[in-house]
Formats: C-alpha cells, sequence, structure tokens
C-alpha cells in the first residue's frame, strides 16, 4: 500500500502556509497564476546570490559554480520532463520561450502552411502561431465543446491537412481544467507529418510528464506554476534542436543546449528551479519511491501521490459546488471523467460578477483569480467575456479539506446575500 499523503509535511514546507505573520489566516487558491514556494527554493535563490553570483565560463570560484548551477538545472528539467538535459532549454517565461520558437520555427515554414491551434487555450499558446499568419501561413482554429469544455478532438482531426506543420494544444485549460489527451493528439499530428508544441504550464503542478511517452516535439512549461521561481522552460526533441537556427549574438555558443540561451540566464532562478524539483523528489521519497530510486522515479512518484491527493479534494469541492443553486459550474463535473480534469474549477455565482465574488472572498482572507487568465478564446466562446469572464478556484496539493469547507461555506454566505437581495 501507498504510505498516506503527509499534508502536514507537504504544508510545513511552505513559509508563506504555516509561518509568518498572515500563515494560517489565508487560503491560496491562486496557483494557477502562480503557486507558493518552499523554504529550499527561497534558500537556493538566495544562497546563488550570496554565495556565487557570478557570469558564465570564468577561470574562478563563483564562475565555476555558476556553471555548474546552470548544468544542474538542466538536469533537474530533464527529470522532471523525462528527457535529456540537452534537450531543455531555459528562458524567462513560456510566453517569450513560445515567441522565440515561433519566429524559429517560421523559418521552416512556407506561406500557405498550416498551423492548428486550440480555442481552450491560454494566448500564449495561440498569439505566437496567430503572428506567423504575417509570413503568409494559414492558423487554423480547432473548437471546444461548450457542455463541458472538452476540446472536440473531431474538429481538431478535421482541421489536420498535408500541409498541417504544427499542432499546438495545451496540456490542461488553466481557465476551467481540462486535461487533453495530448498523446492521442500527438499520433493525429504526426500521422500528417505535423510536429506538436504543448503547453504543460497549467499541466506541471498537477502530474506526471514524459514527454517521450507522449512523443511531443516541443513542450514549454514555467516552474512558478509548480512551487518554483518565475523561470520559463522550454523541451525540445534533440533532431529539432539541432536542426533549427537561434537568433544570437556572437560569439555565441553553438552547442546544445546553451545555443538556444539568449544573452545571461537567469541564474539564481535556475538554483530555484533545481529546488523546486528536488523539493518534489523529496516528497515521492515519502509518497512511494524506493530507497535508491533515481531522482526520475522519485518525481513520477510525486506527482502521482499529488494527483491522487489533489483528485480528492476536487471531488468534494466540485460535489459540494454542485448543490449550490444559483452557480453555474463550467468544465468537467462527472467524477467518473476526473481523470480529464486537473482540480482548477471555474464558477459563476448568481449573476455577480466574477471579480465582486473574488473580493468577497479576498475580503475573508480566500485568494482566487478571475477574469478570463488570458484564455480569451475560452471566456469569449462561452459567452462571458463582455461580463467579467470566470471565477477560478485553483487548488494545489497543499490545500486541504478545511480550506475547501471555508470557500464552501464563504460562497454559501454569498450566495445567501445574493438571495436576500444584499
Ligand atoms: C496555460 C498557460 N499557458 C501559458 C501561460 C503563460 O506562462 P508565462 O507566464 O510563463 O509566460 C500561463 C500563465 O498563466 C498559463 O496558465
Amino acid at each position: 500500500m501507498e504510505p498516506a499523503f503527509d499534508i502536514s509535511w507537504v504544508r510545513q514546507q511552505f513559509p508563506a502556509l504555516t509561518r509568518g505573520p498572515r500563515a494560517g489566516s489565508e487560503v491560496f487558491f491562486d496557483g494557477p497564476g502562480g503557486t507558493q514556494v518552499p523554504d529550499q527554493v527561497i534558500q537556493a535563490v538566495s544562497a546563488y546570490l550570496a554565495g556565487s553570483n557570478a557570469n558564465l565560463h570564468g577561470p574562478f570560484r563563483t564562475s565555476r559554480e555558476s556553471d555548474r548551477v546552470v548544468e544542474e538545472a538542466h538536469r533537474a528539467v530533464a527529470d522532471l520532463l523525462g528527457c535529456s538535459e540537452r534537450e531543455v532549454v531555459f528562458g524567462p517565461n513560456m510566453t517569450t520561450l513560445t515567441f522565440w520558437l515561433s519566429r524559429a520555427l517560421s523559418r521552416d515554414f512556407e506561406p500557405g502552411d498550416e498551423i492548428v491551434v486550440t480555442r481552450l487555450d491560454h494566448d500564449a499558446n495561440h498569439a505566437p502561431w496567430k503572428s506567423l499568419e504575417e509570413h503568409g501561413l494559414k492558423v487554423r482554429e480547432a473548437r471546444f465543446n461548450p457542455d463541458d469544455c472538452t476540446l472536440d478532438l473531431a474538429d481538431l482531426r478535421n482541421k489536420l491537412t498535408s500541409r498541417t506543420k504544427l499542432v499546438a494544444v495545451g496540456y490542461a485549460s488553466n481557465a476551467v481544467g481540462t486535461v487533453n489527451d495530448i498523446r492521442a493528439i500527438t499520433r493525429d499530428a504526426h500521422s500528417v507529418g505535423a510536429s506538436v508544441f504543448v503547453d504543460a504550464v497549467h499541466y506541471a503542478p498537477h502530474g506526471p510528464i514524459d514527454v517521450r511517452h507522449i512523443g511531443c516535439d516541443f513542450l514549454a512549461c514555467s516552474a512558478y506554476k509548480f512551487f518554483g521561481p518565475h523561470q520559463g522552460l522550454l523541451y525540445g526533441k534533440a533532431e529539432h534542436l539541432e536542426r533549427l537556427r537561434a537568433y544570437k549574438v556572437r560569439p555565441a555558443e553553438e552547442s546544445l543546449p546553451g545555443r538556444f540561451e539568449t544573452g545571461t540566464q537567469n541564474h539564481e532562478c535556475m538554483a530555484g528551479t533545481t529546488a523546486a524539483i528536488e523539493y518534489l523528489a523529496a516528497l515521492g521519497r515519502r509518497c512511494g519511491a524506493r530507497a535508491g530510486d533515481a531522482r526520475r522515479e522519485c518525481l513520477l512518484a510525486a506527482m502521482n501521490a499529488i494527483r491522487t491527493y489533489e483528485r480528492g479534494l476536487a471531488r468534494r469541492l466540485v460535489r459540494e459546488l454542485l448543490r449550490i443553486d444559483g452557480l453555474e459550474f463550467y468544465g468537467i463535473r462527472d467524477e467518473d471523467r476526473f481523470e480529464w480534469r486537473v482540480p482548477t474549477v471555474a464558477v459563476r455565482l448568481g449573476g455577480r460578477r466574477p471579480r465582486q465574488v473574488a473580493e468577497f472572498l479576498g475580503d475573508r482572507g480566500i485568494f482566487v483569480w478571475d477574469g478570463n487568465f488570458y484564455a480569451l478564446n475560452v471566456t469569449d466562446d462561452l459567452g462571458l467575456e463582455q461580463s467579467g469572464g470566470l471565477v477560478r478556484i485553483g487548488l494545489a496539493h497543499y490545500n486541504t479539506d478545511a480550506e475547501v469547507d471555508l470557500l464552501l461555506d464563504a460562497v454559501l454566505t454569498l450566495r445567501n446575500q445574493i438571495r436576500n437581495g444584499r
């Protein structure tokens, strides 16, 4: 039997949750906008700046240590994603990396070539591809089903043609929590000779990623969504990165992975990213990984345990929310299909604007986001953009049933106020 998920150990690792002036009086359901960070991330960032701060490739201690920090970070991300460290590219954030990639890939494309994107995605997986229309590319948009906010896979398939060069798809929706069948989509895309770019920003804190198993060509995520600092990451299959030409200054590095890392990188955040991954590996050692397991195995154990724990929280949250009349729910609600959602829950309440609901909760120390979260096509297609979008309750593995209860109580209080005309 797997050991129980040690939520009290988890919470102890996060100073925002258990220490400091407000610890315990605030509920962080704002993770989809950026999660809290454990002590070891804070310490790693600060230790780098205090003791190893330098540029790379110099003949002295701090520079050698910086070289090591950079190498370590590539290895850590490779373990997280299941790839080689040569296939990991660091950059400021996912959005910037994706614009960079679309520009680099455009050199391979010809006018009339096609790219398929989805209307379920964050705009960071839409705008960089749309921008290629100025080179004569055609961008086609796959729909989602408004009833349960799942991707319309038949529509996506219908949009694949012999001219499709790339399919850009999200692993999980940051607005409504839907998980897409990335493996099937990759298979379909490859069958017409198209590459696949996956935006895994929203999925990464919620489940294991295995780029070889998925078979995708590129995958991007952001460490600040999985308990690390503000740092973007990109996986690119070696065969693509070896071939693609980077926009670089002279005499920049030509070998992988440095070739694509333009300018001086954010070394302190790389140290912090390694520490976030180490935190997850440590969790994995408490959740079923065996002594002597490699870091990759520990990470898989952690992410599987997180997924199971979060599913329990989400089940309760969704079940109880659905009992509240006057509440509108967007996304997968059927528990039998919860493997196709992460615990990111989108609602509206009693005709109130989402900002008012988020403010009401925020005043009670419960932090949730409202609006479109840059998933503009989602709120547009649901007909909600003009009236303030959605309220997004974003659970993470450091949240508890007791916090879910606090949220449910607050939502019920607000619903009753609305009913009583207040
Ligand atoms: C699904 C998704 N994709 C992309 C992004 C953009 O990531 P970044 O802030 O690293 O550019 C976000 C951020 O909210 C996101 O949730």
